[in-house]
C-alpha cells in the first residue's frame, strides 16, 4: 500500500539520480509549498542546494525567524537576504494596491538575481509547484517566483539546465503530509496562505516601518487568540488589516485619534469564493480587548462580514 514515507524516499532518490554532483538553486518565501520542496531538495542532495530566502521586511511577526530556525538541521546553503530597506525604500509614498505589488514584485526578482550571481554555477532551479498549480487554480502560496512573475516561473537571469519541481503530483494535503515526514514543524506545515506581497498589502495606503510593526503586533495576537480557542486550522484565513481611517477613542482621561484596525477571517476550499468566518463572540472580544490594550496607536476594532464575492479576501 502507498503511504507518504514510501513516497519520499522514492523522491528522495529520484532527486538525487537526477541531480548528480548539480548545484541547484531554490526561492524560499516560507510558505508550504516552497518549504516543503526545499526539506526535501535537501535531504536529497544537502549543500548541493542554495535556499534563498528573501526577507522583503513584509513578514509576519517572528516569520523570517522561524522559517530560518526549521532548517538549521540541513546542511544546506541558506541564504537570508535582508533586503527590508530596499523594499522599504522602493514602497515609500506609495499607496496604489497594484503599484505596490509591481514594485515588490520587481525588487524580489532584482534581489533573488543578485543572489544568483553570488553563487555562481546553478544546474537546477527548483520549485514548489503543486499539482492545484499546474492544473491552474491559483490562490494562495504558490512559489514566490511564480506568483510574482505568473509566466509559468522560469526566470530569465539565472543560467540553469533544467526546472525540478519535486511536488508537481500533490495536493496540499499530502505536501503537508510530506513536510511532516521531513520533519517540518507543525506551524510550517499547517501555515495558511500569505500573500507574496505580505503585509505591504494590509497596510493600507502609505507604508511605514511604523505601521508594519504595529499590524504585526495586532496580527500576532490575533492568530494567538486564535490558536488558544483551537480554530488555528479551521478558519480558512485570518489575519488582521490597519486601515488608514482614524478616529476618536477615550483612554483614562484623555481622548485618543488613533487608527481602525479591521480583523478578517474568511472559510474556502479555493480562496475563489469565501464566506466571512462565524468566529465565536467571546473569541473576537479577546482579542480586541487585547489589542487595544497592548498595541499603541490602534484604538477601534472593527470584524469584516463580507463574503467573497463581491469583497475580496485580502482588503487590496
Ligand atoms: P483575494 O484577496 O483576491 O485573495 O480574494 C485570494 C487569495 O490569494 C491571496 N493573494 C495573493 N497571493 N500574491 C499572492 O501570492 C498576491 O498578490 C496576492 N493577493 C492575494 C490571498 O491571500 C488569498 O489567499
Amino acid at each position: 500500500t502507498w503511504n507518504m514515507g514510501d513516497y519520499m524516499r522514492s523522491s528522495i532518490a529520484a532527486i538525487r539520480e537526477k541531480v548528480g554532483s548539480g548545484k541547484v538553486l531554490l526561492a524560499l518565501s516560507g510558505g508550504v509549498d516552497s518549504s516543503v520542496a526545499a526539506a526535501l531538495i535537501a535531504e536529497a542532495v544537502g549543500d548541493q542546494l542554495t535556499c534563498v530566502f528573501v526577507d522583503h521586511g513584509l513578514m509576519r511577526k517572528n516569520e523570517g525567524d522561524e522559517v530560518e530556525a526549521a532548517f538549521r538541521k540541513w546542511d544546506l546553503h541558506f541564504v537570508r537576504v535582508d533586503a527590508e530597506a530596499r523594499f522599504l525604500g522602493k514602497l515609500a509614498g506609495v499607496t496604489e494596491p497594484e503599484r505596490k505589488r509591481k514594485i515588490i514584485g520587481e525588487e524580489f526578482i532584482r534581489v533573488f538575481e543578485d543572489e544568483a550571481k553570488k553563487i555562481g554555477r546553478v544546474d537546477y532551479l527548483a520549485q514548489g509547484t503543486i499539482y492545484p498549480d499546474v492544473i491552474e487554480s491559483g490562490a494562495g502560496d504558490a512559489a514566490v517566483i511564480k506568483s510574482h512573475h505568473n509566466v509559468g516561473g522560469l526566470p530569465d537571469f539565472v543560467d540553469f539546465k533544467e526546472i525540478i519541481e519535486p511536488l508537481r503530483l500533490l495536493f496540499k494535503d499530502e505536501v503537508r503530509q510530506l513536510g511532516r515526514e521531513l520533519g517540518l514543524p507543525e506551524y510550517l506545515v499547517m501555515r495558511q496562505p500569505f500573500p507574496g506581497p505580505g503585509l505591504a498589502i494590509r497596510v493600507l495606503g502609505e507604508i511605514t516601518r511604523e505601521k508594519l510593526d504595529t499590524l504585526r503586533d495586532a496580527d500576532a495576537i490575533f492568530r494567538e487568540e486564535l490558536a488558544n480557542a483551537g480554530l488555528a486550522y479551521s478558519v480558512s484565513q485570518y489575519f488582521a488589516v490597519l486601515t488608514n481611517m482614524r478616529s476618536v477613542g477615550v483612554m483614562g482621561d484623555s481622548r485618543t485619534y488613533d487608527y481602525t484596525l479591521a480583523l478578517r477571517g474568511v472559510t474556502t476550499t479555493d480562496f475563489m469564493t469565501a464566506d466571512w468566518a462565524r468566529i465565536p463572540y467571546d473569541v473576537l472580544d479577546r482579542t480586541s480587548a487585547r489589542i487595544v490594550n497592548e498595541v499603541p496607536h490602534i484604538n477601534r476594532i472593527v470584524y469584516d462580514i463580507t463574503s467573497k464575492p463581491p469583497a475580496t479576501i485580502e482588503w487590496e
